[in-house]
């Protein structure tokens, strides 16, 4: 191990430490091919919000040149580490995980289950938990053709400030049993409505408009939303979730259609999405609407006693 190497365990950073973390992870990701840190751990380093502890890894002094490597861990157990590519193979790696192992994380995400990092894993005895599936399409001639939805239910796109509610109960109810996706708060819905990325006509709300509630809404059966960086040729399905006593009714199919249709629209040539390996359903519901694995991210975590 380096012998200068040294960590700094923080639960929030400066504004300079937090550039250089990000601009590490930059150098990560042209060198591996896949971004190390994903979105919600990118949000962390900037926003004090959240149970998110840093740790910084470090030669020598604590000053942003002298960053070695990064790892944070979140209040629900999950982590995620890297290192600078010109930092590698010294034992980084191998310290960071075990800080944030140590300071109470049950998994550490492998996104793209690189070599290195099963080889970290395997060294440090861990095994993978959980599989994130990701999958692509290539959009076709034909794709920007909404699809036709069961009878009884309609759809419209989200409206600021008068939507929220009814798509977190709904988003709550259908990720339940998600680590992640099902305790979204109204903080965090406000927040990826903040970026510039989000576009409120691409987040499509289906209604069930053979009931109409007080004040003449209909209930929120289901919703689709969907992302596009700015300028950027791939789409992603960023949340699909069918309210559980909507489930069943083959909402699902039309649902994933809406939002490639939407994307096909605003004119990318491939969407994309992430789907967990044991939800069986999901993956079915995908592939038969023609996307297929492009990559898969790993949770590492110790094992569990037989
Ligand atoms: C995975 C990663 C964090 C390893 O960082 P590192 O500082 O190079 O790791 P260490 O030097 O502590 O390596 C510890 C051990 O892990 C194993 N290991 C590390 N890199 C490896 C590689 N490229 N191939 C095979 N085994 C490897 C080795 O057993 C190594 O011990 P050794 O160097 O004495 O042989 C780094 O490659 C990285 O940032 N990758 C991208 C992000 C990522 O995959 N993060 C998820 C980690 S679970």
């Amino acid at each position: 191990m380096s012998s200068d190497l040294h960590l700094d365990t923080s639960s929030h950073l400066d504004e300079a430490t937090a550039a250089a973390v990000l601009a590490l992870a930059r150098r990560a990701a042209d060198a591996d091919g896949v971004d190390a840190i994903s979105e919600a751990f990118r949000l962390a380093l900037t926003s004090a919000r959240g149970e998110v502890t840093h740790v910084v890894a470090y030669a020598g002094g604590s000053r942003p040149e002298d960053l070695l490597g990064y790892a944070a861990r979140d209040g629900a157990g999950s982590a995620e580490l890297v290192v600078d590519p010109s930092s590698r193979r010294q034992g980084v790696g191998r310290a960071l995980l075990t800080a944030v192992l140590d300071g109470g994380a049950t998994g550490v995400w492998a996104h793209g289950d690189l070599p290195a990092a099963q080889g970290l894993a395997a060294v440090e005895g861990l095994v993978s938990t959980r599989e994130l599936h990701v999958m692509e399409r290539q959009v076709r001639d034909g794709d920007d053709v909404d699809p036709v939805l069961p009878d009884g239910f309609a759809a419209r796109p989200f409206e600021p400030g008068r939507d929220e509610q009814a798509w977190l109960e709904v988003n709550a109810l259908a990720f339940a049993s998600h680590p992640e996706q099902g305790s979204i708060t109204l903080e965090d819905l406000q927040e990826r409505m903040a970026q510039d990325w989000f576009d409120p006509a691409g987040l499509l709300l289906v209604e069930d408009v053979s009931v109409t509630q007080d004040g003449g809404a209909h209930p929120l059966a289901a919703s689709h939303w969907t992302k596009r960086e700015p300028g950027s040729d791939t789409g992603e399905v960023y949340v699909v979730g069918v309210h559980p006593a909507y489930q069943g009714r083959g909402l699902a199919g039309p649902l994933t259609g809406l939002g490639t249709a939407y994307l096909a629209r605003q004119g990318v040539t491939t969407v994309d999405l992430y789907v967990d390996g044991d939800n069986t359903r999901a993956l079915a519901t995908y592939r038969r609407a023609g996307f297929e694995d492009a990559a898969i991210h790993v949770v590492y975590g110790r094992p569990t006693a037989p």
